[in-house]
């Protein structure tokens, strides 16, 4: 029997659920996009997404996937055979390397383990021993979806100043931008990447760079060819609320909409809300037994959980009984992690309901696959919820960094 009534369970770490807000505010008739009523819009998303990005300069948007928004990054900022740093985190910072070598970039991939994070003090030793600054950016992923690991970008940016390195410091927020704490300005980053798809509670189809102005400078010099994705086409005429180009019209109001919602509610409470229903995650992977693929607790996602399955048992054929039995969609494992891992994206607009709802989905599963557990997962992460509901718990991990 399959789940033909009610709705679908989309907890793949992104595309994320979109609220029914932010859908009617999509539902509207197109505007013109030279009209006076664009202009409106053009000039509220463009100044409303800087306090997402927490940054007081320029963010420019592309009608774009995550994808196009690291290649205006790089082309934007380098030159032909620029030498640049990157470290191995997983499948998507792989993904980067490989676009930045296919655009005739040396790239230096420190190599990592797809279970921990970007090391702060390999970025500045390999940095220090760079006296000629042959480096001309330090490229990471914040948030690396494929394995539900964070990287400390205040600490990599603090192992960059210690080297006295003048490189670019870029990072991809795609699966933690209005999800997980992230400072643009104050963490010193020149390009910080990201898509709608995620914690800003969208469709797919709209791509970001939030620019220092040390990028700025670095584009007037930078030799790789660019057109569509070109920065300064865009700020030109951003300045008046226009675009050089047809922007994705109806995204951009449900952008503003986003927007209105995240700031309702408050970035901290955002924050604090995807690190409760990370960690009850975490609780209900532990009761049945299993492993949660970051290593450190420093490190652990607050968007999604990467569940490694024990020996023997497929996490492909587990997620597609899910799907077929409970109408649930789970993250696939990629790259290297295919099959041993799947991912439980708790991100963007969701409630302790709609977790439990999830977690139910995959103890379910879990039994109809005959795959053994420990413990009830749900029964543990709703007595973690229940006691932050009473109040009584500690903060998580992060928040406590934090403080
Ligand atoms: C961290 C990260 N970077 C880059 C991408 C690529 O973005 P897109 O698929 O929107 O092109 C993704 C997609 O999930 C991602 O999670």
């Amino acid at each position: 029997m399959t789940a033909d009534a009610g709705r679908h369970f989309l907890q793949i770490p992104g595309p994320t659920n979109v609220p029914a807000r932010i859908l009617r505010a999509i539902e509207q008739p197109t505007i013109d996009h030279r009209g006076p009523e664009f202009d409106r819009l053009g000039q509220e998303v463009l100044e409303g997404i800087r306090e997402i990005f927490k940054t007081l300069g320029a963010v420019v948007i592309f009608p774009s996937s995550g994808t196009g928004a690291w290649e205006a990054a790089l082309v934007n900022t380098l030159s032909p055979g620029d030498r640049v740093l990157m470290y191995e985190t997983g499948h998507f910072a792989t993904l980067w390397c490989a676009m930045a070598r296919k655009l005739g970039l040396e790239v230096e991939f420190l190599q990592g383990d797809w279970r921990t994070g970007v090391d702060p003090a390999r970025i500045e030793a390999r940095l220090a021993e760079d006296t000629a600054h042959d480096i001309k950016a330090v490229a990471i992923v914040h948030n690396e979806t494929s394995t539900g690991v964070t990287s400390r970008i205040s600490e990599v940016r603090k192992a960059i100043d210690n080297a006295a390195h003048p490189a670019l410091f870029m990072v991809d927020t795609i699966s933690s931008l209005a999800s997980m704490d992230y400072r643009h300005d104050e963490w010193g980053v020149d390009v910080t990447v990201a898509g709608s798809q995620k914690g800003l509670m969208l469709p797919p189809g709209l791509g970001f760079n939030a620019v220092s102005d040390k990028a700025r400078r670095a584009s007037e010099k930078a030799g790789l060819p660019r057109a569509y994705w070109d920065w300064e086409a865009m700020l030109g005429v951003n300045d008046t609320g226009f675009f050089p180009y047809t922007p994705a019209t109806n995204l951009l109001v449900g952008l503003r909409e986003a927007i209105v919602m995240l700031l309702e509610e408050g970035l901290d409470h955002v924050f604090a809300r995807h690190d409760r229903h990370a960690e009850a995650t975490r609780r209900a992977v532990r009761a049945w037994g299993f492993e949660v693929l970051a290593k450190n607790s420093a490190e652990f996602s607050s968007s999604l959980t990467a569940v490694k399955l024990p020996e023997g048992y497929d996490a492909d054929t587990l997620r597609s009984i899910i799907l077929q039995r409970f109408d649930m969609s789970l993250g696939n494992g990629l790259g290297i992690l295919a099959g041993t891992v799947f991912r439980i994206g708790h991100l963007g607009d969701f409630n302790d309901l709609m977790l439990a709802g999830t977690l139910a989905g995959v103890e379910m599963g879990l039994k109809v696959a005959d795959i053994p557990c420990a413990g009830s997962g749900v029964a543990a992460a709703l007595d973690y919820l229940v006691e932050e509901a009473r109040g009584e718990t500690q903060p998580s991990p992060q928040r406590a960094a934090l403080a």
